[in-house]
């Protein structure tokens, strides 16, 4: 896929705000720091369409962007656990779970994991919570400008054999990126275009 076009549309707290169309979406989710905005600028080819920061915590709101036209791209803020009182079951925040069960225009999640970190308990268990809920995601491992090329594969099997190892009788469908090597962005893309 080509982008010709990306802007920005709207930023929302609530996801009763977010656009009414009923133009495809796709989001990118994952921890905070993990590079969602800087490779959704990769991905539409615009430096500066969404802010990234060195600081973790930058993108809070619900960011909506139109892509070609014809369908959206959602910049989310970065997953945690809520703080529920009086419960000891750990919760996503309520905008992340309300986002991802009410919006009926999302076509396929993005869950991006950094690719130099182990498996961390909290992005299992948010594919965990996804997958019990049927909502389609893909992985996106993100800096892999960070590891030696020889080391890429190896600690890309390794983590999806923890998948395996867990509740998961198969893997999802993977990406390998780098925002900084312009890695991933045609595989990435033409996904995307595939499910469209
Ligand atoms: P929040 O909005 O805070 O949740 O973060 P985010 O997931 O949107 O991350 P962001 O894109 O703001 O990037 C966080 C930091 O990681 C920035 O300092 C980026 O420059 C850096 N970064 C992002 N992608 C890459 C990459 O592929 N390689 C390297 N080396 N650094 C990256
Ligand atoms: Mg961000």
């Amino acid at each position: 896929m080509r982008v010709k076009s990306a802007s920005f549309v709207i930023s929302n707290a609530k996801v009763s705000d977010c656009p009414k169309s009923s133009l495809p979406e796709f989001a990118f989710i994952g921890r905070s720091n993990v590079g969602k905005s800087s490779l959704i600028n990769m991905l539409t080819g615009r430096k500066q369409l969404a802010k990234t920061s060195g600081k973790p915590g930058k993108t809070q709101l619900i960011n909506h962007f139109l892509i070609n036209k014809n369908w959206h791209l959602v910049d989310l803020p970065g997953y945690g656990y809520a703080h529920v009182s009086k419960k000891t079951k750990k919760e996503f925040q309520s905008y992340i779970t309300s986002y991802f069960l009410e919006r009926k225009q999302l076509i396929n999640a993005f869950v991006l994991i950094d690719i130099r970190h182990e498996p961390q308990a909290i992005d299992l268990e948010f594919m965990e919570w996804m997958g019990a809920r049927q909502i389609p995601f893909s992985i996106i491992f993100t800096k892999a400008d960070k590891l030696s090329e020889s080391n890429i594969d190896p600690t890309v099997s390794a983590y999806l054999n923890v998948m395996l190892e867990g509740i998961w009788a198969e893997t999802p469908q993977h990406f390998i990126t780098s925002t900084t090597a312009i890695k991933g962005k045609e595989e990435v893309l033409a996904y995307l275009e595939s499910l469209l």
